[in-house]
């Protein structure tokens, strides 16, 4: 039995590497800035290879940034590779990479479909599927942090191609986590609620047009719904992060978790 009573969260992730997919900006950012800030050496692996690099330089000197397309076999195989014989080794796995768009349902086009469902979970497929061969070539109890969403637990309005690529998310989870716990991997996701990034930003401008509203008036709906009665920051996502990498979490696999706010109590 492990006393832990009075090891402080996260204090276990020192020395520890992370890949953090879509970590340049948003979200992903702020994740690998508070693993970054527990002791946690970052890779981040993004489509915006320039951006990476920014986000790499203010994480310093031990975080290093690399070129990826989640939605790419080849892109994935090929950066994973790299990662690995570049650090040597990873332990965690923040598959965080994601896009959305806007329609209603019944003007959603077959692009904008395969849009979403190849950044949101075939990226989530082929970059969980490296991780897990990785942890198992090199005998690793990894663990994988999916990035799901509000909108992987409730169908969401305008997003059904995105609700539905998340809600996959968390299929895709609860069966990996199932086949991977004998080996002591854990794989668990996380689900943000409606949190100021570029990506909210491209949200609120498409709804407002969709629903003939001003920007305000989305943003004050988006308020309004949540009853701890803010928008949500990138960082209110990171500390959740941190506790699923953590030892502290060392018994929980397969869970989708909310973190919006109170958005959805389910
Ligand atoms: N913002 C929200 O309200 C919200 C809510 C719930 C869930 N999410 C999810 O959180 C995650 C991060 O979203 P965000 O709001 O920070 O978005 P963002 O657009 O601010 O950042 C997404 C990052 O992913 C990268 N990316 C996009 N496509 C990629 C690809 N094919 N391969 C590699 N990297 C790629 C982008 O370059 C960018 O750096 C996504 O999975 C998103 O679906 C966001």
């Amino acid at each position: 039995m492990i006393d832990c009573s009075l090891t402080p969260i996260g204090s276990d992730l020192k020395g520890k590497t992370a890949i953090v997919t879509g970590g340049a900006t948003g979200i992903g950012k702020a994740i690998a800035m508070s693993l970054a800030a527990h002791g946690v050496r970052i890779a981040i692996a993004d489509l915006n290879p320039g951006e990476a690099r920014t986000t790499a330089a203010q994480l310093g000197k031990e975080a290093s940034a690399f070129g990826l397309d989640v939605s790419k076999r080849a892109s994935v195989e090929k950066t994973f590779a790299e990662i690995e014989k570049t650090l040597g080794s990873y332990d965690i796995l923040i598959a965080n990479a994601g896009v959305s768009t806007m329609n209603r349902a019944i003007d959603i086009t077959d692009e904008e479909w395969d849009f979403n469902f190849s950044v949101n979970i075939k990226g989530v497929f082929l970059t969980n599927q490296a991780a897990v061969r990785y942890f198992l070539k090199a005998n690793k109890k990894g663990v994988i942090v999916n990035t799901a969403s509000l909108a992987a637990k409730v169908g969401a309005p305008l997003l059904a191609h995105y609700s539905a690529s998340k809600f996959a998310v968390l299929g895709w989870t609860q069966a990996l986590a199932r086949e991977v716990a004998p080996q002591g991997i854990r794989v668990n996701a996380l689900c943000p609620g409606f949190v100021k990034t570029s990506m909210q930003e491209r949200e609120v401008a498409w709804e407002a047009k969709l629903r003939g509203l001003s920007s305000e008036q989305v943003i004050k709906e988006y308020v309004s719904q949540t009853p701890l009665g803010r928008l949500e920051e990138p960082e209110d996502v990171a500390g959740l992060a941190v506790f699923l990498c953590s030892d502290a979490a060392r018994f929980m696999t397969g869970q989708g978790i909310n973190v919006t706010g109170g958005v959805y109590m389910g």
